[in-house]
């Protein structure tokens, strides 16, 4: 069976294979028909196994360490398939010796100098081995290999002389990250990993997720935030090492390993003291991935990626190496209050009696709805339940929002019209293991990173088919197996053109219909103008990509529909939502593991904000604040009167600000100017305003508005919870003391509210998380204890603890227990290019910089490979201007305009232009106007109609060299290509007399 082969059934239907007795050093061993024999021996005994990481990985088969013998034949366990009756012996002579000459050879290509080395840290696969194996000395002496350490990649780096050539980091770049930049060079006279075939790392095509980082056995690959840090000697000059490393190599043969190793022990153990592990989760997007932050003081040395339930080994560029940002001399320390000169830093006695003193008059002169907060979906779900209930609970009003109103809330709509829940109907896992993926308005690699991943990976390895609808081509479009550019702001028609062709053609799921969902023959109905042809017309797509489009999703036995800002920012967007929903219903797609609507949220706690409350018209859990059983519910949980009525979303907010009616917002943790459409309509609003409250870690552009700054913590200084796009909620825990006299929301919050006369005594998030639990349903079996660590819940999760990863399973939350269909149509995009706006312009996020980038611009490394932003136009374009890359142009809207360089690529085609968000020269929203979806208000972001001016000015290419979509060249393969290092002539598999060329054991 080949390397390949053996991956896919490593991970593929071995829980539920059958089990089968094996024997193991004689004992009788159940294992699971099929799976990697190192599994079964490992559970039973402890062996050597330096590449073999888990079941995800797969079998590598380059160290042979792992070798044992079944039925009287030395194999490698990790390359072995588990058969019923095979005999395993792990402790003969000849498996012993066979496994300690490949250790040896390994330490041919490695130097153990462990009590000088940063990564002695318990955790290193080689120097662990060593002391298992009890080595003392080692055979094959140690040759540095001829090439220089690469230093190039701004976050970490490659030393090819301690690199023992697992190729562990390989297999994780081509099969978990899927970015394809790594491989072995087996034919190299002194093989070594190469990036994109043989570039320095700098200016390949490595996204710097840290995969390969993580995985690395050894100190080969390693952080440079670690790199005379975490030693103690570690950090001393060069020279001054290099010298004891001689000494420690020339007394080696004398006292042999074990003395030196007692040494490298010690000063391991001593390691514990001061560096510290805290586990988080990270605080960028809704992938939700968690891992340990390793903390010397308020050095942050490393991210470690291993358990999380999201996400395991994986990280993106942003969890991994960006948080300069915490420790940054700009984080806000203190209180600032306005004056005429300014802003002054006050104490928090000063900054919270100026707040409380004004709320008060504000609230008597102007009563309760002249106020308003917005919730960040950056803080935990305790911080925003307290701001949601500060709002309801003391103030008295409803106005409260959360930033979802920019993004997410159209899908939410769209799927409580349909199905019932707003959240995706299962976990990243069903997304993996669907047979089809359709990605609508979603650059998932870049904006969902390693979500990505887990469909790269099905796709490459597995046969998932996809398919992308993006007017731009994103990576995932360039990998899809149909992508397609629909005319943008008309997904809705191609949806439900496919819906009718569900019915028309026999492949609507009758069965599952007439049983689960509601209202089929007013939906047929309201499909009968979107046939094909329609569809082709509106969408300017040909019927023939159409219809084969319909053939795949009629053909896939499960779909997922995945969508984000593409659908969401559009004046058609709860509409369009809900059209991805009926199409999921009429085909069946629902109550099954591997199926469903997923809409990637956005920030890392935006589900979270919007389980919580914080949105005008519904109370924790998505109780509605118009129930008046719900109302009376909350009155007798907080004791006090609430308002009836439902109260102002953000926009709301802001044109009561205009008429007079909205006088006094306190908002966290949200860059409203940089955030929201038409900036200079929302300036003008804040600047109407009697008392502007902001909390945030950073002084950002809408602070400049403010009356009162806020220092607030970040992730990192607090505990809580996050809920990921999966609806997974997870622990995070404080790695570090907050900066300054900065401090955590929630008690920011309890400050104010108590000042108010609120009376809260919350001492803990844990305890807001009980009280969440005692009112909200869906968070009713929530508790600390049992998100302890790495444990996760999904809502869901009823009060013994039971969650749900897969929503529906027995029904949807109707009264019926059925789903309904609703009927939607169409109307054009509101502002569509013309004769005097002749472009339309796309934005959207960018890999490395997380939206405007005020947390990613403080990240040394990511802002030296990205510095700058630029507008992406198609070569079409160019020609027709007669401008070329670095070209600066002023891009003009309807509602302002901003200067920028140009890029030119074959991302975007024809008149459209791309900007990404990130910016430190102004948001793109100077040039977005206020049209929005009529059902939540979330403005149309993307459709927006500009023209261009060229300027005079010719400049730079705006990508540096050192960015990977600068000169990248990815090399594709299914794996680390081990067939290719057996064939070297001076290979030899330990244990065996003479050159052999092995096969592993069937
Ligand atoms: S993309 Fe770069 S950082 Fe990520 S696994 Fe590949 S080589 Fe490593
Ligand atoms: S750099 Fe790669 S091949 Fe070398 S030791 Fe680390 S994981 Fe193994
Ligand atoms: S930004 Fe998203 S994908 Fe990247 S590490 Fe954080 S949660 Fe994971
Ligand atoms: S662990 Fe099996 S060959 Fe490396």
């Amino acid at each position: 069976m080949s390397t390949l082969e053996l991956v896919k059934t490593s991970v593929v239907g071995v829980e539920a294979a059958a089990k089968v007795g094996i024997s193991i050093n004689g004992d009788s061993v159940i294992a699971a028909d099929g799976e990697l024999l190192v599994e079964a021996v490992l559970r039973h005994k402890e062996i050597p196994h330096i590449c073999y990481h888990s079941p995800l990985m797969g079998p590598i088969q380059t160290c042979d360490t792992c070798m044992v013998e079944v039925d009287g034949q030395l194999v490698r366990s990790c390359g072995t398939k588990v058969t019923s009756g095979i005999n395993v012996v792990t402790e003969s002579k000849r498996a012993k010796d066979a496994r300690a000459e490949a250790f040896d050879v390994i330490l041919g290509n490695h130097m153990l100098y462990c009590t000088v080395c940063d990564n002695n840290n318990e955790n290193c696969r080689v120097h662990n081995t060593a002391l298992a194996l009890n080595v003392e000395h080692q055979e094959h002496p140690f040759k540095p290999k001829p090439y220089e350490v690469d230093m190039s990649n701004p976050f970490y780096r490659y030393d090819p002389s301690q690199c023992i050539l697992c190729g562990q980091c390989v297999q994780a770049c081509q099969t978990v990250q899927v970015n394809e930049t790594l491989s072995i060079g087996w034919e190299l006279e002194h093989p070594r990993v190469l990036w994109d075939g043989g570039m320095q790392i700098g200016g390949s095509s490595c996204v710097s997720c840290g995969h390969c980082i993580t995985v690395c056995p050894c100190n080969a690959l390693m952080e440079k935030s670690m790199l005379g840090e975490a030693g103690f000697l570690s950090g001393m000059p060069k020279e001054s090492l290099n010298k004891m490393i001689d000494v420690v190599k020339a007394i080696e043969p004398e006292m042999g390993y074990g003395a030196i190793m007692q040494v490298s022990q010690t000063e391991s153990k001593m390691r514990e003291e001061r560096i510290k592990q805290t586990k988080t989760v990270c605080t960028y997007c809704a992938v939700g991935c968690s891992y340990d932050v390793w903390t010397k003081d308020r050095k942050i040395l490393k991210i470690v990626p291993q358990h999380g339930d999201a996400n395991q080994i994986s990280t993106c560029v942003k969890g991994k190496f960006g948080w300069d940002f915490v420790n940054h001399e700009e984080r806000l320390q203190k209180p600032l209050i306005r004056t005429e000169n300014g802003f002054r830093e006050a104490s928090w006695e000063e900054a919270l009696s100026l707040i409380t003193e004004k709320l008060g008059k504000i609230k008597k002169e102007h009563g309760p709805d002249s106020i308003g907060i917005v919730v960040s979906s950056k803080t935990t779900n305790e911080d925003g339940y307290l701001m949601q209930k500060f709002a309801r609970a003391v103030i008295g009003t409803n106005n409260i929002d959360n930033c979802s109103r920019y993004c997410q809330a159209p899908a939410t709509t769209g799927l409580f019209r349909t199905v019932g829940y707003g959240g995706d109907a299962g976990s990243i896992e069903d997304i993996a293991k669907s047979k089809l993926v359709v990605i609508v308005g979603a650059n998932t690699a870049e904006a969902h990173p390693v979500l990505a991943t887990r469909i790269k990976r099905a796709h490459k390895l597995f046969g998932q088919r996809l398919i992308v609808a993006d007017p731009r081509e994103n990576e995932m479009a360039r990998r899809a197996n149909i992508h397609f550019r629909p005319r943008p702001g008309t997904d809705l028609v191609w949806l439900c053109a496919m819906s009718r062709y569900m019915f028309d053609h026999g492949h609507a799921k009758l069965d599952f219909i007439a049983r689960w969902v509601n209202n089929e023959a007013d939906f047929r109905k309201s499909l009968e103008p979107f046939t094909m042809e329609y569809a082709a017309r509106i969408c300017k797509v040909p019927v023939e990509t159409l219809e084969l489009i319909a053939q795949e999703m009629a053909a896939a036995d499960t779909m997922c529909i995945l969508w984000a800002m593409g659908v969401t920012q559009h004046i058609r967007a709860s509409d369009t939502s809900t059209a991805i929903s009926n199409l999921l219903l009429a085909t069946g797609n629902y109550m099954r593991p591997g199926c469903g609507a997923y809409p990637l949220r956005g920030h890392n706690n935006v589900q979270g904000a919007g389980d919580i409350g914080a949105a005008p018209n519904i109370y924790p859990g998505y109780q509605s604040v118009n129930d008046p059983e719900m109302h009376a519910k909350f009155e007798q949980a907080w004791g006090v009167p609430l308002s009836p009525n439902i109260g102002m979303n953000n926009h709301a907010m802001m044109e009561g600000a205009y008429d007079g009616t909205f006088r006094a917002l306190y908002l966290a943790g949200e860059d409203m100017i940089s955030a929201d459409s038409n900036v200079a309509w929302i300036a003008g609003a804040f600047e109407k305003l009697d008392l502007f409250v902001v909390q945030d870690i950073f002084f950002s552009e809408t602070c400049r508005y403010a009356d009162v700054v806020l220092p607030a913590a970040p992730a990192l200084e607090k505990d809580g919870t996050f809920t990921n796009t999966e609806r997974r909620i997870q622990r995070l825990y404080k790695a570090l003391p907050e900066l300054g006299d900065s401090r955590a929301d929630w008690k920011i919050t309890q400050e104010i509210a108590n000042r108010m006369g609120a009376g809260w005594n919350f001492q803990h998030p844990s305890d807001i998380m009980d009280e969440l639990a005692s009112v909200s349903p869906i968070h009713a079996g929530v508790r600390y204890d049992r998100l302890e660590g790495y444990n996760t819940l999904q809502w869901p999760v009823a009060a013994d603890g039971t969650d749900q990863p897969i929503l529906y399973l027995n029904g949807f939350p109707f009264p019926d227990n059925k789903a309904k269909f609703h009927p939607v149509s169409f109307t054009e995009p509101e502002e569509q290019p013309d004769e005097d706006f002749d472009l339309f312009l796309n934005n959207g996020r960018q890999l490395e910089h997380f939206h405007e980038g005020n947390m990613t611009y403080r990240v040394g490394g990511i802002r030296e490979e990205t510095p700058e932003r630029y507008l992406e136009i198609s070569q079409d374009l160019a020609t027709e201007r007669g401008i070329e890359t670095g070209r600066w142009v002023r891009v003009i809207s309807r509602h302002g305009s901003l200067v920028i360089k140009v890029l030119v690529t074959a991302r975007v085609e024809g008149k459209q232009v791309y900007l990404p968000l990130f910016s430190q020269e102004g948001p793109v929203n100077i040039l977005t106007g206020s049209h929005a979806d009529d059902a939540t208000h979330t403005p149309a972001y993307k459709e927006t109609a500009v023209k261009l001016k060229i300027l005079p000015k010719q400049g730079d290419n705006p990508l540096r060299p050192l960015n990977f979509r600068y000169s990248g060249k990815p090399t594709p393969q299914t794996g680390v290509e081990v067939e290719r290092k057996w064939k070297r002539a001076d290979y030899r598999m330990p244990g065996t007399p003479k050159l052999v060329q092995i096969q592993p054991a069937k």
